[in-house]
């Protein structure tokens, strides 16, 4: 039997990079998962892979900065999959700048999308989750939170707000039997950095799937352990 046979993901941000592999390593272990993001046929592609493997996916477009579509993600995963065990929250924007120049609205789509959906998606799976006594939140921040990167200064904030965020959930569901993790990864070779002006070499970035590995250790240690921080770094490569 693999380790997570029967239980059932949301993974966020699951058409692409991070959550792709996530939702593929989850699935490979046995999870049903229920795939989110905006682009339909990102999410339609990742779901065929995880079938044509043998494993269980279900597409459920979903804008996470959207709270009643976040909502309806949890309820029809709860309708169609019967319950709810993990979830890992890798939906994620990112642009770089300076301060100095930076109009305030230039903050808006990260604070939202990093920052402001983590708490309403890690909200509405906590109650199932409460109501099982058992699951596990993963949310996705980055090791921007803890270093200074000149230009990524909203990037940043809105990662440290997760890493802060994720530690207090995770004192308030101790006990509840629902573990939170925050997992800050360095550069990760995705689509991502696509649109980013000189990105760095992705030869010397971690791979998605060295991230999907972190996230599995998370999720597939005994109930009666939590590892509530992860700093996963490149190893010889850039941060
Ligand atoms: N790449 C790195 O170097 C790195 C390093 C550390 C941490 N991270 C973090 O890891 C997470 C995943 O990053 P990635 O590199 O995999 O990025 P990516 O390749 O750009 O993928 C981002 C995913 O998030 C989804 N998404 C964005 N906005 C969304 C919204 N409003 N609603 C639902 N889904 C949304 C995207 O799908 P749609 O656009 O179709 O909605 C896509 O599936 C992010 O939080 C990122 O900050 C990345």
């Amino acid at each position: 039997m693999s380790a997570l046979s029967g239980q059932v993901a949301i993974v966020t941000g699951a058409g692409r990079g991070i959550g792709r592999a996530v939702a593929g390593a989850l699935a490979r272990e046995g999870a049903a998962v229920a795939l989110a993001a905006r682009t339909r046929a990102e999410l339609a592609a990742v779901a065929a892979e995880i079938r044509e493997a043998g494993g269980g996916a279900l597409a459920l477009p979903t804008d996470v900065t959207q709270d009643a579509a976040v909502e309806a993600l949890v309820e029809q995963t709860l309708g169609e999959l019967g319950r709810l065990d993990i979830l890992v929250t890798a939906a994620g924007v990112a642009s770089f700048g300076p301060v100095m120049g930076a109009k305030p609205t230039d903050w808006d789509p990260m604070l939202t999308v990093n920052l402001r959906s983590v708490m309403v998606c890690c909200r509405a799976a906590l109650v199932p989750m409460v109501r099982q006594r058992q699951g596990t939140i993963v949310n996705i921040a980055s090791v921007a939170a803890s270093r200074a990167v000149p230009g990524a200064a909203a990037y940043s904030a809105t990662k440290a707000g997760v890493v802060a965020f994720s530690r207090v959930l995770a004192e308030e569901l101790r006990g509840e039997g629902v573990r939170v993790g925050v997992l800050l990864p360095g550069a990760v070779a995705t689509p991502l950095w696509d649109t980013i002006p000189n990105a760095p070499d992705r030869t010397r970035m971690l791979t998605p799937d060295d991230v999907a590995r972190a996230a599995l250790l998370m999720v597939t240690l005994p109930p009666g352990a939590a590892l509530e921080a992860l700093t996963l770094l490149p190893a010889g490569g850039i941060l």
